[in-house]
């Protein structure tokens, strides 16, 4: 109603309320390094624009008089609860698009309740975030070496971060064009990657604490130990002995390795992948959903991103078998152009737009969503 009222009665908010034109807004206005950081994909981009393109495939059938005067978007995911099936997903070097970086977002999503997932690649010590944050996950890149990982891992757990969100799709940057035509070595060194730079098992590794002097070397052997291509499913067995609480493997796209995740003892998964950043040509995000959905649904969490931009976008995640979404790019997008109160709105628009979009299709919770308020 407030959102609305607001509209109708000509206050007009300040950042634009559908998410597609946010992204517009982003290109005006934002520095040019900034967009093409969040707006590049691998390739052609043709998988990033699949992902979008494919929500159009699926058309909600709306059901009437079904009494949805009283809704709850309310969920529990992974022990934390949410005011609705909506999280944050990672995203790296936040302070790319704002100096306050991953401190305004943490903010933003404690002020409604919504869980945030730190990434590995943060611009800010995981420590500094936690201290503003509220439910929060932690997103891994499993570096090559153990010890470093270990400590990243026991880090999150002492900074209260409640579940880990391991990323297997991105052991190694794709053949992105958009990143490597801009020069992003200069860049980043004004910024850093302060949770790894804060870390004591990488300062070992580069003799010391970052300073201005070693900041090339540090950011280079980042560059080169953030992922590791050696992994296979039998490592999984490690994670589990240095992380007590659940486990998520971010980047499943085939019902094969959703069911391996699921006979590793991992505790769910999220079908994505990565936005389009990762494999050009690769399968759209929501076309993997179903056949996964089918495949391990009744077993474990499934989660989903890639391509989230609308209230009726995640009704359709939902109802082909996610238990919530991720939200990429439209955060970053909004962090960039109007810090914490930018990721407020996007927030605030996405859930008032899925409560809006159940209830004038005649669903008032999340347990009455199903396959069959689809069509394809
Ligand atoms: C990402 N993503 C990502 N994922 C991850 O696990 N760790 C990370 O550090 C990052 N960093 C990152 C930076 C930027 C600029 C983008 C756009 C994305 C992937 C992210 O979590 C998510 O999978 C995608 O953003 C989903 O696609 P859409 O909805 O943004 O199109």
């Amino acid at each position: 109603n407030e959102i609305y009222l607001a509209g109708l009665g000509g206050a007009r908010p300040g950042l634009p309320t559908d998410l597609h034109r946010l992204e517009e807004a982003a290109r005006q206005g934002l520095p040019e390094q900034a967009f093409g950081y969040v707006a590049g994909a691998a390739g052609s981009e043709s998988t990033a624009r699949a992902n979008l393109a494919v929500f159009d495939q699926w058309k909600i059938v709306p059901r009437m008089l079904r009494d949805v005067g009283s809704r709850d978007l309310g969920t529990t995911v992974l022990g934390t609860a949410m005011p609705a099936p909506v999280v944050l997903g990672p995203v790296g070097v936040l302070r790319i698009l704002h100096p306050e970086g991953e401190l305004a977002v943490a903010r933003a999503a404690a002020a409604l309740g919504v869980t945030m997932t730190l990434s590995t690649a943060s611009s800010t010590a995981m420590e500094e975030v936690a201290a503003e944050a509220g439910p929060r996950w932690y997103q891994l890149y499993w570096p090559k070496d153990r010890e470093l990982a270990a400590s990243l891992i026991g880090r999150a757990a002492d900074s209260g971060f409640t579940a880990l969100v391991v990323t297997l799709d991105t052991f190694t940057l794709a053949w992105r064009p958009r990143d490597l035509d801009q020069a992003y070595l200069p860049f980043l060194q004004g910024i850093g990657v302060q949770n790894y730079f804060s870390d004591p098992v990488f300062q070992k590794a580069i003799g010391g604490p970052v300073t201005d002097a070693n900041r090339d070397l540090a950011l280079l052997h980042w560059v080169a130990n953030f992922g590791n291509p050696t992994l296979t499913w039998d490592d999984l067995a490690w994670l589990r002995e240095q992380w007590d609480g659940p486990i998520v493997l971010k980047g499943i796209q085939h019902p094969e390795d959703a069911r391996r995740a699921v006979d590793a003892g991992m505790d769910g998964i999220v079908v994505s992948n990565h936005g389009g950043r990762q494999v050009n040509g690769a399968i759209a995000a929501l076309d993997a959903l179903p056949a996964i959905a089918s495949a391990v649904g009744g077993e474990t969490t499934v989660l989903f991103d890639s391509g989230i931009r609308s209230g009726a976008d995640i009704l359709k995640a939902l109802a082909l078998g996610a238990q919530a979404v991720m939200i990429g790019r439209p955060y970053a997008y909004a962090l960039g152009l109007g810090g914490e109160e930018g990721v407020r709105h996007v927030l605030r628009c996405l859930m008032a737009d899925l409560d809006l979009t159940m209830a004038l299709s005649g669903h008032s919770t999340l347990a009455d969503i199903t396959p069959a308020l689809l069509s394809r």
